[in-house]
């Protein structure tokens, strides 16, 4: 069985390749980062570490093909192209079945509409690693990045802020109602405890980002 880094190597080409065309945040760097988050807490949380860093590796191949849809297309919906990506990687059928659940079920979210629906560690590190890069400052970078690409407008003060349920499927009104209704929310509601603790300086710094944009725009200093 070939070792992870050499598994990612082999991919990275293939995966950049397939990733260098996007303009919502979902691009190879993100990957990197969303895979050395998920090592990190795999060495801390534990799980299986080939599943890990495989599945952070691969996880947002659905938004590419949103992009060319231009739709959402969910994680799901993506899992054959995945498989196509995952045939000539060695590792064995079952923890290919495993990289294929982590990734469908990255995108779900405690306060979302539907909840969490897995259990298994590497998926609850995969939703942690990939929230872990929602969040903090390049988080905020990349919300904007998305938001250019999608036309969403910077804020919306005539729709109230505070939103119940986060619907996962349905665009924010705006880029600050969508660090209110889900980047804040990330950080404690994380599924691990070292993911918990890495998000509470990037929580922080998103909070008084958006206390200080309500409070410019509406002249109120
Ligand atoms: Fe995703
Ligand atoms: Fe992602």
């Amino acid at each position: 069985m070939e070792k992870l880094e050499e598994i990612i190597e082999r991919l990275r080409e293939k995966v950049g390749t397939y990733f260098s065309k996007d303009a919502s945040g979902h691009n190879i760097d993100h990957l990197e980062r969303t895979l050395h988050y998920a090592l990190y807490l795999q060495s801390k949380e534990g799980g299986d570490r080939l599943v890990v860093g495989i599945s952070a590796f691969i996880h947002d191949i659905h938004r590419i093909m949103g992009a060319q849809q231009n739709r959402f297309v969910s994680p799901k919906e993506s899992l054959p192209v995945v498989q196509e990506f995952l045939k000539d990687v060695d590792i064995t059928e079952n923890q290919k079945q495993r990289v294929l659940s982590a990734i469908e079920h990255h995108e779900e979210y405690s306060f979302g509409s539907g909840g969490i629906n897995v259990s298994d560690i590497e998926s609850l590190i995969l939703q942690d690693a990939d929230n872990l890069d929602a969040i903090g400052a390049i988080g905020l970078v990349r919300t904007i990045k998305y938001s250019i690409a999608h036309n969403i407008p910077d804020y919306d003060a005539s729709v109230p802020l505070y939103q119940n349920a986060y619907d996962e499927r349905k665009e924010d009104p705006s880029t600050i109602h969508h660090i209110n209704n889900k980047l804040i929310r990330l950080g404690e509601n994380m599924n691990t405890k070292t993911a918990r603790e890495l998000a509470e300086k990037k929580t922080k710094l998103m909070k008084d980002f958006l206390d200080m944009f309500i409070k410019e725009s509406t002249g109120n200093l």
